[in-house]
C-alpha cells in the first residue's frame, strides 16, 4: 500500500517526508541500502549483497505499493532518502496472516534525530489499521540503539537464538526474537 507524503520535524528542528518510496527513488533506496549496510554489522545484508538492479527495484516497488497490506515508509530529509521502514506479512496463509514482521534502518548520519521513532509509530499504526494483530523481529542483542527502540514501542524479547549471525572476520552475534501485540 501506499502511505502518502506526511511532514515532521525532527529533534534538532529539521523536517523530513515521510512516505512509500515510489518507482523513482528505486535507484536512491538501492544506494541506501548499500550505504546503511556497510555502516553496521547489525543487519543481515553486506553492502555486496545488494544485488537488485535498478528495475527489479521498481519491481518490487510497484509491488509493494500494490500490496493491500504490507507496505514501506522512507523518510527524506532535503530530498536525500536517510531512512527506510516496512511492515511485511509472515505468509498470506489463513493461519498466519495475523502475524507482520517489521524492518527499520536508518543511515548513520542521520541517528539520534527522532526519524527511528517516528517511522516506528507510522509502522505499528498503520500495521494495526490493516489488520496485523502481531509485529515481529529479530534483533542483535548487541544492538543496543535498536533494542531500545523497540522495548520503548512495546516489544518483548521472547527468545533468543545463539550464533544468529556470523560476520566476516568469523565473530558471532545472538539475536533477540522480540514481538509487540497490536490489539
Ligand atoms: C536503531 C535505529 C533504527 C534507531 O533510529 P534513530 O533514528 O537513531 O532513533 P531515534 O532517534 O528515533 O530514537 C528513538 C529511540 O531509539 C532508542 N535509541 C536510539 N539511539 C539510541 C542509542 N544510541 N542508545 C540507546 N537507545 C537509543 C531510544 O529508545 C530512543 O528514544 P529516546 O530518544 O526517547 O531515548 C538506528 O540506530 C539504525 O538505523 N541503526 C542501524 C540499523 C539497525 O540496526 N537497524 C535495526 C536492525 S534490527
Amino acid at each position: 500500500m501506499k502511505m502518502e507524503a506526511m511532514e515532521a520535524i525532527l529533534k534538532n528542528g529539521r523536517k523530513a517526508i515521510l512516505k512509500s518510496p515510489e518507482e523513482e527513488d528505486a535507484e536512491d533506496l538501492l544506494n541506501y541500502m548499500k550505504i546503511m549496510s556497510g555502516e553496521t554489522n547489525n543487519v543481515l545484508r553486506y553492502p555486496e549483497e545488494v544485488t537488485l538492479t535498478v528495475e527489479q527495484e521498481k519491481d518490487y516497488i510497484r509491488n509493494n505499493l500494490n500490496n493491500e497490506r504490507d507496505f514501506n515508509i522512507a523518510a527524506f530529509i532535503d530530498g536525500k532518502l536517510v531512512a527506510n521502514a516496512g511492515i511485511f506479512g509472515v505468509d498470506t496463509k489463513l493461519k498466519v496472516r495475523h502475524r507482520a514482521k517489521l524492518g527499520i534502518a536508518v543511515i548513520k548520519d542521520y541517528w539520534g534525530m527522532g526519524i527511528g521513532g517516528l517511522l516506528m509509530k507510522h509502522c505499528l499504526e498503520q500495521a494495526k489499521e490493516n489488520g496485523y494483530e502481531q509485529v515481529e523481529l529479530d534483533v542483535v542483542t548487541a544492538n543496543t540503539p535498536a533494542v531500545s527502540l523497540y522495548r520503548k514501542y512495546g516489544f518483548e524479547t521472547y527468545g533468543t537464538i545463539k550464533n544468529a549471525q556470523k560476520t566476516k572476520d568469523g565473530s558471532y552475534q545472538d539475536h533477540h526474537f522480540m514481538i509487540k501485540f497490536l490489539q
